[in-house]
């Protein structure tokens, strides 16, 4: 039987706890991930003892409260804190989701804090998402077209042609869905991912792009559109309830189609 060493530097080790002040009455436990690449030392997991009467109610408030008022060297990306910009995304509790949209209230016992899954750390909360974001600009995201623009309006479509944009547009690149796939885990050189290819597929059924055949010739590669096994982990944890594993259904069975 094959046997794996790890090596020593990757063993997550236990840090520091952070106590809550001795009046605090309802104090819950965030066990978060640290790591500093630069420093060479080991990852460890601090534990902060937040109290929640002085907090507001979701996993980000409390992060936002453990860096401002006990420890100002633990890093997380946030911005919009209401769901839109998608920058807060990290594993809490066990499934990547926003931490700004995670109730603290949702999570029993103590809230675990990681990076995403399996990609490089930065530091702390914060994933390199270089790749996932290559993997987006090379679905090449953007309307082309070869016929002259109308001189006296927009490129118009139906009501019919436009809802087929809905589920599709609305998401926001927090790369839960990429980065909670196992085939993205295993070839993310290769295999684009569910995000980039939900993308790829809100072009290809626009009824206003005239390169879908080059979309399509674009993805009919091995690796680049099918390692996806469907195994659905994207849909399930897509914070924008989002289905990227039928766009990537709809998008092999078009592949099928245009061979007909
Ligand atoms: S359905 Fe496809 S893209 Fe989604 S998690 Fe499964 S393998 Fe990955
Ligand atoms: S499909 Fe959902 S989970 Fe994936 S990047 Fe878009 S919003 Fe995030
Ligand atoms: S801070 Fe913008 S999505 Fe959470």
């Amino acid at each position: 039987m094959a046997e794996f060493t790890l090596p020593a530097n990757s063993v997550v080790r236990e840090g520091k706890t952070y106590k809550a002040d001795s009046g605090a009455k309802n104090v819950k436990r965030f066990i978060i991930y640290r790591y500093d690449p630069s420093t060479g030392e080991n990852p460890r997991t601090d534990t902060y003892e937040v109290d929640l009467d002085k907090c507001g109610p979701m996993v980000l408030d409390a992060l936002l409260k453990i860096k401002g008022e006990m420890d100002a060297s633990l890093s997380l990306r946030r911005s919009c804190r209401e769901g839109i910009c998608g920058s807060c995304s990290m594993n809490i509790d066990g499934q990547n989701t926003l931490a700004c949209t995670k109730a603290i209230d949702e999570i029993k016992g103590d809230v675990k804090v990681y990076p995403l899954p399996h990609q490089s750390v930065v530091k702390d909360l914060v994933s390199d998402l270089t790749n996932f974001y290559a993997q987006y600009a090379s679905v090449e995201p953007w309307m082309k077209t070869e016929s002259a623009t109308p001189p006296d309006r927009e490129r118009l479509q139906s009501k019919a042609d436009r809802a087929k944009l809905d589920g599709l547009y609305e998401c926001i690149l927090c790369a839960c869905c990429s980065t909670s796939c196992p085939s993205y885990w295993w070839n993310s050189d290769r295999y684009l991912g569910p995000a980039a290819l939900l993308n790829a597929y809100r072009w290809i059924v626009d009824s206003r792009d005239e390169a879908t055949g080059e979309r399509l010739d674009e993805l009919e590669d091995p690796f680049k559109l099918y390692r996806c096994h469907t195994i659905m982990n994207c849909t399930t944890v897509c914070p924008k309830g989002l289905n990227p594993a039928k766009a990537i259904a709809e998008t092999k069975k078009l592949m099928v189609q245009r061979r007909m």
